[in-house]
């Protein structure tokens, strides 16, 4: 069941959603070699409580923290551990989302960390962005589930990546994971047709190598089932009455 929003919904989870995107800007400077990736977690925790906000992944189905980290060849949902060291060259994307006026905002971004990052890495962090940019302009008037993952899946193939199967794009406003589920990959013209009203996530996973991926033993970090290095970006978007569509979690 998709729970559509109103404009004045749409308003207030754009609040949410820009706490999240300042979280996001706010953690750049901190990402540097030496960092753990806990205290990049310890930092965003405050700053979202400080606003009065919770950070949803905190005990949500059993996750530790409150933000993932998700290092080099880690898909999605890294755990923060203060063992863990970033170092120059290393990418890591990180993952927030923020629950204010009983909203949802949910957005991640790959960062490079130090000045020694190589080209192959360098080179699949814009080729996600631009997969995930490449989702979002799908979104128009008529258009259907599958336009946003063809139009990602095309473009990351079309580079020589393939698109993360395992995880996907998802409704959101109260609660954090709500219908539809927005795959990565598709067909044109295929699945159901979107409407105003609708908010939702698009995160596309990309991978170097192989789409397939594996779970760790503590149940929740996802890896590249061959190794290889992945990035992710995500926003929250929102179509209102009038199918503007709107990026809540650009600043
Ligand atoms: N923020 C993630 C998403 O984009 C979900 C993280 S769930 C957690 O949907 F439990 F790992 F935090
Ligand atoms: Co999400
Ligand atoms: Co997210």
């Amino acid at each position: 069941m998709i729970i559509l929003k109103s404009d004045f919904e749409i308003a207030e989870m754009k609040m949410s959603c820009q706490l999240a995107a300042s979280t996001l800007d706010m953690i750049e400077k901190h990402v540097k070699p030496g960092i753990s990736t806990l205290e990049l977690n310890d930092i965003c925790h405050d700053f979202i409580v400080s606003a009065g906000a919770i950070p949803a992944p905190l005990n949500y189905k059993g996750f530790p923290k409150s933000i993932c980290t998700s290092v080099n060849e880690v898909v999605c949902h890294g755990i923060p551990n203060s063992k863990q060291i970033l170092k120059d060259g290393d990418i890591i994307n990180i993952d927030v989302t923020t629950i204010l006026n009983g909203y949802h905002g949910d957005t991640s971004k790959t960062f490079l960390v130090g000045s020694n990052v190589s080209l192959e890495k360098r080179k699949l962090v814009d080729v996600t962005r631009d997969c995930l940019n490449a989702g979002i302009s799908a979104v128009s008037p008529g258009c259907r589930l599958g336009d946003i993952g063809y139009a990602i899946e095309s473009l990351a193939n079309s580079c020589g990546y393939s698109v993360v199967k395992d995880f996907v794009g998802h409704g959101i406003g109260r609660g954090f994971h709500e219908d539809p589920q927005i795959s990565h990959v598709g067909q044109k013209g295929k699945g159901i047709r979107l409407d105003p009203g609708m908010v939702f996530t698009i995160e596309p996973m990309i991978n170097a190598g192989d789409w397939r991926i594996k779970i760790l033993k503590d149940g929740w970090t996802a890896i590249t089932l061959d190794h290889s290095i992945s990035a992710q970006f995500e926003h929250t978007i929102a179509i209102k009455s009038d199918w503007t569509v709107e990026i809540l979690t650009q600043k």
